[in-house]
């Protein structure tokens, strides 16, 4: 595993990290999680060199958007992992504060008092920690963002007062999907240190401005959703099925046979370079010097090892690279999804 700098946090991060939406708790996708192998896997994980866990309060949650009695499924694994393995000192973990409103993302116009109150991060913090089992998170990220919040005082008071504190290390931001400049005023704040953001091979638009921006303040990128939501797998086909959760949406049948013909013409590219379509995504990722980790959702042990052997130095060629720009597909999952929030999310032009 080779590791690379997260920004200015002076954290020596694994350039594939692990991301855990699906690993514990509510179906994901196409099947229920196994947690048996999730835990297998972590270890895997961490045998083969990784050290950088992303999670967040919601993921595995069965009420997502309803009572707060559910469990913290995969912050609950990640905790008794690291307790069980050991590994606390040895690995990061990265968490993430749901918005109050449960609402993703965060639509334009709307009030961080909504969204980010200061009593409720401090809340969300201590939940994680006991959760987690840390006295402390490496790296805290707000689930969801407006860049207008750079205009509100009272957020940074209170994540100074709890990196004072020493509950959290760092701080990020997770920001809205497809809006990968709504952010780059709050970066000027100083107070953030990593941005976590799509990007994919049909998800190119990071590279306009947060790439050169994040490059020229020294912040840490984590790549998310970097096998768009298991679409660059290559696994998916007309007759795929999904669970009931935004998947089925996502993959909805008039986006699927798109889809699959836009894999399709991805996979003539498979070869030397890269041997399966999720290589190719990976690698695709890893090429950009600047992107300090990249964050596969994984959850089996096979698949944790598949995407640890993408960490092996190789860069795409400038010739792939150049016919990667050709295969870019914007789409705007929330639009799709319901026309009602056509008004509150955008995808970036
Ligand atoms: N707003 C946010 O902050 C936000 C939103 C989305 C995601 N995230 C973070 O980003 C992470 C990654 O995004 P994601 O999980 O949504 O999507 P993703 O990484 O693009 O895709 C995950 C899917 O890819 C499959 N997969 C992983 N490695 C594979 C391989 N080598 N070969 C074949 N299939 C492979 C997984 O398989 P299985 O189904 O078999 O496990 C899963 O179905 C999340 O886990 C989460 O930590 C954050």
């Amino acid at each position: 595993m080779n590791y690379r700098n997260l920004g200015k946090t002076g954290l020596k991060v694994a350039e594939v990290g692990m991301g855990t939406w699906q690993l514990a708790g509510k179906p994901w996708g196409w099947d229920a999680p196994d947690e048996n192998e999730s835990m297998k896997a972590l270890y895997r994980y961490v045998e083969l060199g990784g050290n950088f866990l992303d999670t967040a309060w919601v993921y595995g949650r069965f009420d997502e958007l309803g009572d707060e009695k559910g469990s913290h499924c995969s912050e609950e694994l990640i905790g008794m992992f690291l307790k069980e393995s050991g590994n606390k000192n040895k690995v990061m973990v990265a968490s993430k504060i749901p918005p109050k409103n449960r609402f993703w993302p965060a639509h334009l116009g709307i009030k961080i008092d909504e969204v980010f109150p200061s009593l409720y991060i401090e809340d969300m913090v201590n939940d994680s920690l006991k959760t987690l089992q840390m006295d402390s998170i490496d790296l805290m990220q707000f689930h969801v963002w407006q860049d207008e919040f750079a205009n509100n005082d009272e957020w940074k008071q209170t994540i100074l007062k709890l990196t004072k504190e020493g509950k959290v290390k760092h701080w990020g931001i997770s920001i809205n999907d497809y809006q990968p400049s709504n952010c780059l005023k709050t970066l000027d704040t100083g107070l953030i240190e990593t941005i976590q953001f799509i990007f994919n091979i049909f998800h190119q638009k990071p590279t306009e401005k947060l790439l050169p921006h994040a490059k020229a303040n020294n912040i840490g990128l984590i790549a998310r959703v970097p096998l768009d939501e298991g679409g660059l797998t290559g696994k998916i086909t007309m007759e795929s099925k999904f669970t009931d959760d935004m998947r089925s949406v996502y993959f909805n049948q008039e986006r699927l046979p798109e889809f699959v013909k836009r894999t399709d013409e991805l996979k003539k590219l498979l070869g030397d370079e890269a041997k399966t379509l999720a290589e190719l995504a990976l690698r695709y990722i890893l090429s950009f010097d600047k992107i300090s980790t990249v964050i596969p959702g994984t959850r089996k042990v096979a698949t944790v090892e598949a995407n640890a052997a993408v960490s092996d130095g190789r860069k795409l060629s400038e010739n792939m690279m150049a016919e990667l720009k050709n295969h870019t597909w914007e789409r705007n999952f929330y639009v799709d999804k319901d026309p009602v929030l056509k008004l509150q999310s955008y995808i970036e032009q």
